[in-house]
């Protein structure tokens, strides 16, 4: 099939390199004609686990190319899909400037057939705004689908070729047998196909990582508790999580859930239920529960350094807001880092992919280590952010050898707790007692 993606971030990449695996012909069109040009010379323009293989194989055989044409890329395509950024605007809710803007000028181009697809997340009525763009330049047939995307960051090729559910909002019998033929090869395994109007896909989206979202707060509150009552929120983890109406995953407390999707997402779906006068109390909390969160271990530091923290010398490892990514996008350890240093303490932060990223927003408000023990040289303590794997087994004498005083606040829970007083630390964590 031959195939347009509009917009080359994170989901349309992603999108158009998979597509492109699975034997569709696919054209990107982006505006950046930099971004264009690194991406047609082979140059991956994000960090993602997995596709960089995929990416070059795919363009070197001719099925995935760059243009900055619209008119070009849409051309031969029988499906287009929008995978255009949709910032949250002043009031919190989606900003439909891109969507609608592509959707008016592919409108203009259109001669005959085609499918539009919103792969974007997009409030409810959107699928019905894009209609409506597209029509104001062109009354012949077309087809507007609603297809949210659930893939996440550091695992987004593996989601996206094995979801575990496609989600396709359609009202027409021919875009239905389309999408139906495009996501074939991706439900081989069984997962289902799950056709709905476009309402509800559009609903589907916010609802799943609202949800989602939800799960984080609850555990993050289990975890507030547990300190207070002297429990053990793993085993509660454990003890709730092995009822399967609730489910192992998601239920990992910390400082926060960050990222591009999540904060932005909730609130747009408050936004959005607002907007037909219905207060969203749930989701409301959740939003003030993670941003409490976010500072979860400031008064546990500042409780050990006697409320001085001033001169105080602070090793950071991670700064991505989840491991796996170079993104930082409402990273929980910028926050950190921002009220050390309000109160006159300095960090040294070290992370393996997103310090370029930091360093861009930072500069040299902070200093950057080459590998994480060298982070630690005459640190007065250690704060962990993000939960990579390299941080999780560390050789514990390397890190005793460098640090000024043996002492870790740990906002991913990463190590276990009795073993760790074993070795000598005064070891902080979330929702565990030590
Ligand atoms: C999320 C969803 O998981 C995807 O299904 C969705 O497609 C995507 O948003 C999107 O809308 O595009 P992502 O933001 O990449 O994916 O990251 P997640 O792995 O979901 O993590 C989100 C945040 O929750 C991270 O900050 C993570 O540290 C936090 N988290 C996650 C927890 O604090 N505890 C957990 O148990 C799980």
């Amino acid at each position: 099939m031959k195939i347009a993606v509009v917009g080359t971030g994170y989901v349309g990449l992603v999108t158009g390199t998979c597509f492109a695996e699975t034997g569709n012909e696919v054209i990107c069109v982006d505006i950046d004609q930099s971004k264009v040009d690194r991406l047609s010379n082979g140059e991956i323009t994000i960090y993602e686990p997995g596709l960089e293989k995929l990416f070059l194989r795919n363009l070197k055989e001719g099925r995935l190319s760059f243009t900055t044409s619209l008119a070009d890329g849409i051309k031969d395509a029988v499906i287009i899909f929008l995978a255009l950024p949709t910032p949250p605007g002043a009031d919190g809710a989606a900003d439909l400037r891109y969507v609608l803007g592509v959707a008016e000028d592919i409108g203009k181009l259109l001669t005959d057939y085609k499918v539009l697809v919103d792969k974007s997340t997009v409030p409810v009525g959107t699928a019905d705004k894009v209609r409506e763009a597209v029509a104001k330049n062109y009354n012949g047939e077309f087809d507007v689908v609603s297809n949210p995307e659930f893939l996440r960051e550091g695992v987004a090729v593996d989601d996206f070729m094995k979801p575990d559910r496609v989600v396709i909002g359609v009202s027409s019998e021919r875009a239905r047998k389309l999408m139906g033929d495009l996501y074939a090869p991706f439900v081989r395994s069984g997962n289902p196909v799950i056709y709905m109007d476009e309402r509800s896909a559009e609903l589907t989206k916010y609802a799943a990582n609202s949800f989602l979202a939800t799960k984080i707060s609850f555990m993050n509150e289990i975890a507030q508790l547990c300190e207070r009552l002297g429990a053990d929120v793993d085993m509660v983890r454990l003890g709730i999580g092995s009822d399967d109406r609730i489910g192992k995953r998601f239920l990992f407390p910390g400082i926060g859930y960050g990222g591009s999707c999540f904060p932005k997402d909730v609130q747009a779906l408050v936004q959005s239920a607002s907007q037909v006068e219905y207060d969203f109390r749930i989701l409301n909390a959740v939003m003030d529960v993670n941003e409490k969160q976010k500072t979860h271990l400031l008064p546990k530091i500042r409780r050990y350094f006697g409320n001085d923290l001033k001169g105080k010398k602070f090793a950071l490892w991670g700064l991505a807001f989840k491991p796996n990514t170079d993104d930082i996008r409402e990273a929980p350890a910028l926050y950190m880092i921002d009220e050390l240093i309000k109160e006159g303490a300095s960090v040294t932060a070290f992370d393996p992919e997103a310090i370029r990223n930091v360093k861009q927003v930072l500069g040299d408000k902070i200093s950057y280590a080459e590998n994480q023990y060298d982070a630690l040289q005459d640190a007065d303590a250690l704060v962990i952010a993000t939960e990579w794997n390299e941080f999780r087994t560390p050789d514990f004498l390397k890190m005793v050898v460098r640090m000024r005083n043996k002492v870790i606040f740990d906002g991913r829970n990463l190590f276990d707790t009795k073993a760790i007083a074993e070795l000598g630390f005064h070891y902080e964590s979330v929702g565990r007692n030590t």
